[in-house]
């Protein structure tokens, strides 16, 4: 492993990967590698395991009802789609809840969010409602309910913003939603929280949560899940259900030409990335010995030192309650990006520089298409690699 580099891009991808990741990884490879869940024989029985393995402590992670309302996705993106092509391509999406199906968004959102539902919009399937957040990235849960109708039938909210960290209310919005919206589904996107703070998606009414395996879970990339509730999937089969766009094999037993109606295999059309799963298993054993107290010092000694840089304009929360770990600034009329290349070049000091995949919530924090610089500390990091990075932001900013 490289340890030259000062990694802050974890907000991206975390990095590094607990040991156990890739030791998991290469045993699964060399003992374990069928094709899971098609064949009897010991390869493909290893395969099937590794592969409920994982969703099995998954459905734990996000305190799913059971292990099958976990489906399996290559990443959070998958996932979201999934989620929004599933809701509006299929039954849940007639006129039962009057004419033109509506959705609501805040501005907060990634492009995985947000460019489908623009895609559906544009096709005149449904109409979109997009929420304003205020400068520090939070929503008002009475603004984002007071735009949900009868008519709604997606709220969607992501758990925390890609760009400023912020938390936002999904537990008061998921609480006062099926009062004023009886029949819209609530999609949380936890990209950004899965592995940094407990997720509750029953108790916090939550439909349907998408979440991403290489960010805070730790796991490798190529790997994701989408949890779906009972009003997303009942039980009962003649009920409208979340729609499978992708369609193929799933290994179940199911002859004919439609897919399997019974979650997961509903969803879960072709071969699973089980090698990555065996490395996402490994990871979230690792979680429990994970020191936040020790990151969430990184962050806010980070926040302090950006703050007291001449020249920094920090964005977002300015301390460390109600955030993940992704911080936002620029540095005078420096271009983000080159900002990060020099950080690369000059420090060997990995940031992400530019438009983070949410072009709205840039707009509303004012940095526009310039974008922002982003740094993104894990556990992993040390208190003289944060002190490095503001030493190196302070140079830049003087420059
Ligand atoms: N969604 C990832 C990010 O925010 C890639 O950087």
């Amino acid at each position: 492993m490289r340890s030259d580099i000062c990694y802050l891009d974890n907000a991206a991808t975390s990095w590094p990967k607990p040991p156990e990741v890739a030791k998991a990884m290469c045993d699964f490879l060399e003992t374990s590698a069928g094709n899971p869940g098609r064949g009897g024989h010991a390869l493909a029985r290893a395969a099937s395991a590794t592969i409920e393995r994982a969703r099995s402590d998954l459905a734990r992670l996000v305190h799913a009802e059971c292990d099958r309302r976990i489906v399996l996705t290559h990443g959070c993106t998958d996932s979201v789609n999934l989620a929004i092509h599933g809701i509006f391509r299929g039954p849940m999406c007639r006129p039962a809840c009057g004419s033109k199906p509506h959705a609501v968004v805040s501005a907060v959102e990634h492009n995985a969010v947000l460019r489908t539902l623009h895609c559906f919009e544009e096709h005149g399937i449904l109409d979109l409602t997009i929420v304003q957040c205020g400068e520090d990235g939070l929503i008002d849960p009475d603004d984002f309910l007071n735009a949900c109708t009868k008519r709604t039938t997606l709220a969607c909210l992501s758990h925390a913003s890609n760009v400023l960290g912020t938390i936002q209310p999904v537990q008061e919005v998921g609480a006062g939603l099926k009062e004023r919206s009886p029949c819209a589904l609530f999609l949380v996107d936890a990209a950004q929280t899965a592995g940094h703070m407990e997720l509750k998606t029953c108790e916090w009414g939550i439909d349907l949560m998408a979440i991403a395996g290489h960010k805070g879970l730790l796991g490798p990339t190529g790997t994701g899940a989408l949890y779906v509730g009972c009003c997303a999937y009942p039980d009962e089969t003649d009920k409208p259900h979340l729609f499978c766009e992708r369609r193929g094999g799933t290994g179940a037993v199911a002859p004919g030409l439609d897919m399997p109606q019974v979650l997961p295999d509903a969803l879960e059309a072709g071969t699973m990335n089980a090698v990555g799963f065996a490395g996402l298993s490994a990871a979230i054993e690792v979680l429990p010995t994970i020191d936040h107290a020790h990151e969430q010092a990184l962050i806010g000694r980070m926040l302090e030192g950006l703050q007291s840089i001449d020249g920094v304009k920090l964005y977002g929360m300015p301390t460390t309650a109600g955030r993940t770990c992704s911080i936002a600034f620029n540095i005078t009329d420096k271009p983000a990006r080159d900002v990060a290349a020099e950080l690369d070049q000059s420090d060997n000091i990995a940031v992400r520089g530019g438009v983070h995949c949410a072009p709205m919530l840039h707009e509303v924090i004012g940095s526009g298409v310039r974008g922002a610089v982003r740094a993104s500390p894990s556990p992993w990091n040390t208190v003289a690699e944060v002190e490095g990075f503001l030493a190196a932001i302070d140079r830049i900013a003087a420059g």
